[in-house]
């Protein structure tokens, strides 16, 4: 079966996590993706957090699927010129280094636009244009530049960074869609174009309920929803919410039987307002369901915190498991906290492809997260990550470079 992307071809020149999430996603839609690595080296992931010693890391194993690997030092006369080749038969250039790296290897967009004008020029960069716009930019800056920590954890400790890298993959992801949309404005104008997406506004827009949330604080003073209301105080910025829900229905994150041991053994429980009555008969308060102070949305939010503490006492009587089994019965929102080792054994999660073990050479057998965006006609395979160079050769090849030519460039220290 054809692949949504095939026929695209991708010079990819991203290291680290954002970059090659965006790549590895458009190779999974069928590009062909061809890494640029420095030669000896290679994209700096490989040997970072490595469990076993002279392997690639997961870290690399783990971004770099279903993409061929060439070598080429870019500071190197002749390798510039390799690189002038690939540029001209690629249609995209994505790219994640340091602001300025790439004008000073002497690709600048206008010398990329001589090379190859329909190429498009796809950069994540810690901060668009503005007083930052220099910095170099890891997952956690953005988390926190980008409002995600000042939002995150609880109101009475300091911001938290979360688990989820919003801030790399969560760019990598809004790139690939710049990618793809300018691949199909060039569809009618023949032009390439840059697309820029900076890791502070990819944060930003997953967090655009926070400034929702702050621009009703300035309003009113208050945000009902928030644990902080009705007893605690509301300064200027939207405070830290722990673990309500963030949205129109109140939810938080209760005990389950064995939480004393098992630090997973809770659930997420929503007291979704159509529901109301079936949750006072669950947990064994029917009065709730028709009590004034209780049987109104509004009615419950002064007392949420009691409200919680009563569930609690129901759901710490069940396992995460037992209770999702009866609150869905009810269609009652809830969902189980799972641990990262219940989620690589979930049997339904490896049949859709969403976990894949994957063999690799050196490795051997490993776990990754296949593709999360399943497209029915164009089904992911995920193959495993290219060694450092694997595919020199033939990329070069493929570029009309003769074996003589390869092996005079190799000594050279080109490629
Ligand atoms: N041949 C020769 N030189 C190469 C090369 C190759 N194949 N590939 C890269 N280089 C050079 C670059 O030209 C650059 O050289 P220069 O600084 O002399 O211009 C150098 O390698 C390293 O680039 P840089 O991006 O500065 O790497 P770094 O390890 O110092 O910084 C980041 C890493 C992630 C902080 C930085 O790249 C960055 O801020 N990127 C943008 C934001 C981002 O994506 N962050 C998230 C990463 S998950």
């Amino acid at each position: 079966m054809s692949k949504a992307l095939d026929g695209v071809r991708i010079l990819d020149f991203t290291h680290v996590q954002s970059g090659p999430t965006c790549t590895q996603l458009l190779a999974w839609f069928g590009a062909d993706v061809i890494k640029v690595e420095r030669a000896g080296a290679g994209d700096i992931t490989r040997e970072q957090l490595r469990d076993i010693p002279d392997v690639d890391s997961l870290y690399f194993t783990m971004l770099n699927h279903n993409k061929r690997s060439i070598t080429i030092d870019t500071k190197n006369p002749e390798g510039k010129q390799v690189l002038e080749t690939l540029i001209q038969k690629c249609d995209v250039l994505v790219e994640n280094f340091a602001p300025g790296a790439l004008d000073r290897m002497g690709f600048t967009w206008e010398r990329i636009q001589e090379l190859n004008p329909r190429m498009i020029v796809a950069s994540v960069k810690g901060f668009g244009p503005g007083p930052y716009e220099d910095c170099k930019v890891y997952e956690n800056v953005a988390q926190c530049a980008g409002g995600a920590a000042s939002t995150t954890g609880f109101d009475d400790g300091p911001p938290v960074v979360t688990g989820a890298q919003i801030g790399d993959s969560g760019t990598g992801l809004h790139l690939a869609l710049g990618i793809v949309t300018a691949l199909y404005q060039r569809t009618q104008t023949g032009r390439g174009q840059k697309v820029l997406a900076a890791m502070q506004d990819g944060v930003l827009n997953l967090c655009r309920v926070k400034l929702r949330d702050q621009q009703r604080l300035e309003r009113t003073g208050t945000m009902k929803e928030y644990p902080q209301y009705p007893n605690g105080q509301f300064g200027e910025a939207v405070p830290r919410a722990g673990n309500a829900s963030g949205g129109g229905q109140p939810g938080w994150i209760l005990k389950c039987k064995g939480w004393e041991t098992d630090p997973n053994a809770y659930i997420y429980f929503i007291t979704q307002a159509p529901v109301w009555a079936k949750i006072c008969n669950v947990i064994g308060k029917e009065e709730w369901a028709t009590d004034p102070d209780y049987v109104t949305p509004a009615a419950r939010l002064p007392r949420l915190k009691d409200i919680f503490a009563e569930i609690e006492r129901w759901t710490m009587t069940k396992t995460k498991f037992e209770a999702m089994q009866i609150l869905n019965k009810y269609d009652i929102p809830c969902g189980p906290i799972l641990s990262m080792k219940e989620i690589a054994e979930e049997p339904s999660l490896r049949k859709t492809g969403t976990i894949v073990e994957v063999d690799h050479p050196t490795r051997g057998r490993y776990l990754t997260v296949g593709n999360p965006i399943k497209l029915s006609d164009s089904p992911t395979e995920v193959k495993r990550s290219p060694l450092l160079g694997e595919h020199t050769d033939e990329v070069m090849t493929e570029l009309g470079y003769s074996p003589e030519q390869i092996s005079a460039l190799r000594t050279a220290g080109a490629i």
